[in-house]
């Protein structure tokens, strides 16, 4: 047993994390690292859970003993670290655009330190992939000793998080080794928006058709998370602009807003240079002072409601000199702008699954930016994939 220690040194009980026989039976197979693995098996990580959660014959979406009774429930509050965070601003906009609720997302160590109004009329949903992540338990069991509705979720079923949370919505994507999040990262956006698509009918917040028709979207969701892998040549000829510049931005409005946060945060963690992900409409505010000649800079654009102002905030910043790379979805009709870089088309879904779709291109590019820097890709400098300790 190893002793763990508080900062004031108090000794702590803390679980040692060891692999459960599903991760030990984990292999890289043909894969030079477990992240590559992973990224390729995103359309998997969407099946499954598609399998798990949505019953095929009757087009519903099954969630099977939730202890809260919906007319108690007036707000949710989303809480987690780094790219469970990310999934959670996701969830927000979800939320906000298919329920009636009230909704708040919070960085696990800002909420646990924070005066928080507890309500007893909110859910309180926790996002980890480990389960395990210090800043994350510690709000979660801040919540709990509030008497407060929580709700988990999270890929390792068997972690603190789970055990301790009132219910737990588990993302069934199997072990995720690399150090950066990616299938759990698809998986909790999955999950959240089937939460969310479930409180949404059960309120009913939307209408029986609207449901049924984005249940039927999910189904084909995998299929075009395939589509989406197949875009390593661009990203591959392309990577050394992101990793000779100075720094790099990700921009983008909406729901690619936190992807654009995702994206940056891939490069940073895997590839060591500095990268910021940015709201689109923002960079007029300050960060468009940043803008040199020849900076990369990847605007994500699918055609949704923001795809017009998202494409002016890119032409400013192209007048500026930005190397854009555009990420947006196939269409008959051509981007109007001049002088991109280069551009990645994913497929065609409803606007509320693009984020699926785009995520693939940034991970793939943060993957190859540390392949060609030789870094340690399943393990890069200074990160652990659980962070247990503040
Ligand atoms: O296990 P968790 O999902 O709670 O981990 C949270 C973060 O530490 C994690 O997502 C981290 O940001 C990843 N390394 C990002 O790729």
């Amino acid at each position: 047993m190893l002793n763990f220690f508080n900062q004031s040194g108090k000794k702590i009980n803390k679980k040692i994390l060891l692999l459960s026989s599903d991760e030990q039976n984990y292999e890289k197979g043909d894969y030079k690292h477990f992240m590559a693995k992973e990224i390729d098996e995103q359309p998997n990580t969407i099946k499954n859970c598609v399998n798990e959660y949505i019953d095929k014959i009757n087009k519903d979406i099954n969630i099977f003993n939730f202890p809260f009774k919906e007319k108690e429930i007036n707000s949710i509050t989303l809480i987690g670290c780094g790219t469970a965070y990310h999934s959670c601003i996701i969830a927000k906009y979800w939320f906000e655009q298919l329920t009636s609720f009230d909704v708040s997302v919070d960085i696990a160590s800002e909420f646990r330190y924070r005066k928080n109004k507890f309500k007893k009329d909110c859910l309180y949903v926790f996002v980890s992939q480990s389960g395990e992540t210090a800043d994350t338990y510690a709000a979660l069991d801040l919540c709990n000793k509030n008497k407060m509705k929580t709700c988990s979720v999270v890929n390792v079923i068997e972690s603190s998080i789970a055990r301790d949370s009132k219910f737990v919505l588990p993302i069934h994507c199997g072990p995720e080794i690399g150090v950066a999040s990616t299938k759990a990262f698809l998986g909790q956006m999955l999950v959240l928006y089937i939460l969310c698509l479930k409180l949404a009918q059960k309120r009913k917040d939307i209408s029986k058709k609207d449901y049924l028709i984005r249940i039927k979207k999910l189904f084909s969701l995998a299929e075009l998370v395939k589509k989406s892998l197949m875009t390593e040549d661009k990203i591959q000829s392309i990577c050394s602009s992101f990793i000779d510049a100075k720094g790099s931005m990700f921009l983008g409005r909406g729901y690619s807003f936190p992807i654009a946060l995702e994206g940056a945060l891939k490069l940073k963690e895997l590839a060591y240079v500095h990268a910021e992900g940015y709201p689109a409409g923002e960079m007029k505010h300050g960060p468009l002072a940043l803008i040199e000649d020849g900076m990369p800079v990847v605007v994500i654009a699918p055609r949704d409601q923001h795809y017009k102002k998202t494409i002016s905030n890119m032409q400013e910043v192209i007048a500026r000199g930005a190397k854009v790379l555009l990420i947006t979805n196939k269409s008959k009709d051509e981007v109007y702008s001049e002088n991109i870089w280069e551009t990645i088309e994913v497929e065609n879904t409803n606007d509320d699954l693009f984020p699926f779709l785009v995520t693939i291109p940034l991970q793939k590019l943060a993957y190859y930016s540390a392949l060609k820097k030789g870094y340690d890709i399943d393990k890069p400098r200074n990160l652990a994939k659980s962070v247990t300790v503040e």
